[in-house]
């Protein structure tokens, strides 16, 4: 018999510290598996904002809320050590939406699985510039935004794990990067290691007034964060500016919705496009963005800083540093 352990969400979070509150962790003998599940011993856990949303009690969120009581959902990186899909045969490295445990149980359609190339060199990379985070700067620049050379690309929480790769993926289509982060630190690493053109510090400057100095405008903005850094963004952009709306994250320690924007006019003004866009949908085409991915990968222009945490009893403690700021590029915990 396999044991496994996992964290449960027992009540909703408020706010986005104290989360062994909400969440224990738990063991249990893992059930005989049911057709068509696989079974991962999970080696890498990845963090990630967007769940912060499913532990909601929101029912008009990008997909229902996660029932109290049960194991908390997240992306896995491990090898099938048990299957009923021969698809997936044991021994396969694989990536997916399991769940915050040693050993995740999933039902391959549902999750996204899929087997990864394990002649990747480091492992992380199935997260980091391969993973969903890439394809999620990747078509959140390309196509929503529809970045063309030369043109200004504005990128919010830039230098987290969506956000460092969306400033690398339009400075490698030739767009001007502008990224936007929490602190000094984090701007300088923008800037030094990301190719950012102009990086600004929301915490510690006026968002706004850095970007009317931006010379003929924005024309398209990589939004992670809404809130009052798209009310400054907004009456920055160019005309016929085009803003991806990739996440909320100035909305996500509240049930409520996050309001506005308050300067919506320039929607108007500006004669602008606002798309939002969620990758889930975007996972068939997932092998149609790797080409390109892995070229960058290897040639050293998608890095990736990695924020590493080991053991699943300090997940809780990696998830929190992630959410209010206290990590750069993407978190990860070792099992
Ligand atoms: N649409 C999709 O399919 C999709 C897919 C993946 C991710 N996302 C979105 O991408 C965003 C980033 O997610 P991630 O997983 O890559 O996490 P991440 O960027 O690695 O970490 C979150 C970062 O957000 C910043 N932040 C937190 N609260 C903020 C606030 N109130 N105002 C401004 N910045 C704030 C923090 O950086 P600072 O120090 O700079 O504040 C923090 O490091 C999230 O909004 C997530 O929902 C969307």
């Amino acid at each position: 018999m396999t044991l496994c352990r996992y964290w449960r969400l027992d009540r909703h979070p408020e706010g986005n510290t104290e989360f062994a509150r909400f969440l224990s962790l738990h063991e249990e003998q893992c059930p005989a598996l049911a057709a068509g599940e696989v079974r991962i011993a999970v080696e890498w856990l990845s963090m990630d904002a967007g769940t912060r949303m499913w532990m909601s009690p929101r029912t008009d969120g990008y997909q229902p809320p996660l029932p109290l009581g049960a194991k908390m959902v997240g992306l896995v990186l491990g090898r099938v050590i048990a299957s009923a899909d021969p698809a997936y045969p044991e021994g396969a490295l694989v990536r997916g939406f399991g769940q915050w445990a040693n050993v995740a149980t999933v039902v391959p359609a549902l999750t996204g699985l899929e087997i990864v190339d394990e002649t990747v060199a480091d492992p992380r990379q199935h997260f980091g510039a391969l993973g969903m985070n890439a394809w999620t700067a990747y078509v959140g620049v390309k196509e929503v935004a529809a970045v063309q050379p030369g043109e200004w690309l504005a990128v919010s929480a830039a230098a987290g794990a969506t956000g460092s790769l969306a400033c690398q993926v339009g400075r490698n289509l030739g767009a001007r990067v502008i990224g936007i982060a929490g602190g000094a630190e984090k701007c300088r690493y923008l800037t030094e290691e990301l190719g950012v053109e102009i990086a600004i510090d929301y915490r510690g400057e006026d968002v706004e007034a850095r970007l009317a100095q931006v010379t003929g405008g924005v024309n398209a903005f990589f939004d992670n964060v809404g809130g009052p850094i798209l009310d400054a963004v907004l009456p920055n952009m160019a005309h016929y500016g085009r803003v991806a709306v990739c996440g909320m994250i100035a909305g996500y320690d509240t049930d409520a919705p996050l309001p506005g924007p308050a300067r919506f006019d320039q929607v108007l003004m500006r004669r602008l496009r606002i798309e939002g866009f969620f990758i889930p949908d975007f996972l068939e085409r997932g092998a149609e963005f790797m080409p390109q991915l892995r070229a960058w990968l290897d040639a050293g222009t998608l890095a990736v800083r990695f924020d590493e945490t080991q053991g699943l009893e300090n997940v809780l403690a990696a998830y929190e540093r992630m959410l209010t700021g206290r990590s750069t590029g993407k978190v990860v915990v070792r099992l």
